[in-house]
């Protein structure tokens, strides 16, 4: 197994440190090539998606992303790596569970949002000298199917393995945006058709968003578009511990790739306190994405444990730093 290794910047190098660590520790044998991308290369290289990178990552059997920091303004010639990658590899299902924590709410749910298209397709410009921003959204009939594809069939997986009823929540805003997101809608219920064991239903995204934040329970699988699935997920991963704790799957028919919801996190990077167990629990998808189903079932309970009693860093209201959660999970190996 070949994984390219991207850790970015801020917090990405020192989670992802802890990550291959995790790694190198269940599959000694795993070889690994570490590449550049993010707000540093940016500044040195004038790109934050080095050719190299690309070519090492396409190469690659799977990637593990740290996290980037992206300017909140535009900067001229800077794109952000990670929607590049998603892009230009076709990764386009971003899939990020949710599983509760002990003793809360018994969720246990999945946001499978669109990752190549939607309002993040990168066509903004300015018009009237600069006093007008258009942004496109772009909704393919093509992108459409194959996302509610993956989530129906991920919903029946899941249904399998749980003993109960699958259910799938299109969720989108057609009642306004009626073009596009009517064509997503129709598309998405098209394809539910070739469904009939799953439970299907729709939602408003901003009725989605509350139900999301106050009766997590009742979701299993949500499909969406680009960015409503962002903003849902991050609504979501509250239930699961927060960002420390959030990991995802972007995947595409050959590669996939993997990172923690969170960002670079500047407000605490360089602290050595940041919470590893988002980039660790990327480790655990990516060996049951590739078959070490035993290596993937030790890593899981391992973070559990972890995550039930500690050692914690700040953010789940510890102490710990980093280094220290790390070995915690390594020493449970
Ligand atoms: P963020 O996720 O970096 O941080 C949000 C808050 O959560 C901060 O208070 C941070 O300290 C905390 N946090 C995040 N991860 C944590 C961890 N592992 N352990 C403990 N606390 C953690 O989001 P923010 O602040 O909106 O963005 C910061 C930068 O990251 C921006 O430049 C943004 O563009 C970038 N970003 C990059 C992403 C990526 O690479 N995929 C995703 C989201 C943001
Ligand atoms: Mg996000």
């Amino acid at each position: 197994m070949q994984i390219c290794v991207i850790p970015g910047d801020g917090i990405g190098p020192e989670v992802l440190g802890a990550a291959v660590r995790v790694l190198q520790t269940l599959v000694p044998e795993v070889v690994l090539h570490e590449a550049d991308a993010g707000w540093a290369t940016f500044e040195q290289q004038g790109t934050a998606l080095p050719a190299a990178t690309l070519a090492a990552a396409r190469v690659a059997d799977a990637i593990l992303f740290g996290a980037v920091a992206s300017p909140s303004h535009s900067v001229t010639g800077y794109r952000s790596p990670i929607v590049q990658l998603r892009r230009e590899l076709d990764l386009y299902a971003n899939i990020r569970p949710v599983v509760g924590l002990p003793g809360r709410m018994p969720v246990d749910l999945v946001v499978v949002r669109e990752n190549t298209e939607g309002l993040y397709a990168g066509r903004e410009r300015l018009e009237d000298a600069g006093a007008t921003a258009i942004a496109e959204r772009v909704v393919t009939r093509r992108a459409s199917q194959r996302i509610v594809q993956i989530a129906c069939e991920l919903a029946r997986q899941r249904a399998s393995e749980r003993g109960r009823p699958g259910r799938v929540t299109i969720v989108h805003k057609a009642n306004v945006l009626r073009v596009s997101d009517g064509l997503f809608r129709e598309t998405a219920l098209e394809v539910t058709r070739a469904f009939p064991d799953l439970m299907i239903e729709e939602q408003l995204v901003d009725v989605a968003a509350m139900r999301l934040a106050q009766s997590p329970e009742r979701f299993d699988v949500v499909v969406t578009t680009n960015l409503f699935g962002d903003i849902l997920s991050d609504v979501a991963c509250i239930h699961g511990g927060g960002l420390g704790l959030a990991a995802s799957s972007n995947l595409g028919d050959r590669q996939a790739l993997f990172e923690p919801v969170h960002g670079a996190a500047p407000d605490i990077a360089g602290q050595g306190i940041a919470n590893p167990l988002a980039a660790i629990t990327c480790v655990a998808l990516l060996l049951t994405r590739y078959g070490y189903l035993k290596q993937a079932a030790r890593l899981e309970a391992a973070i559990r444990h972890v995550q039930h009693d500690g050692p914690h860093t700040p953010d789940l209201g510890g102490t710990a730093r980093t280094a220290l959660v790390t070995e915690a999970v390594i020493g449970l190996l």
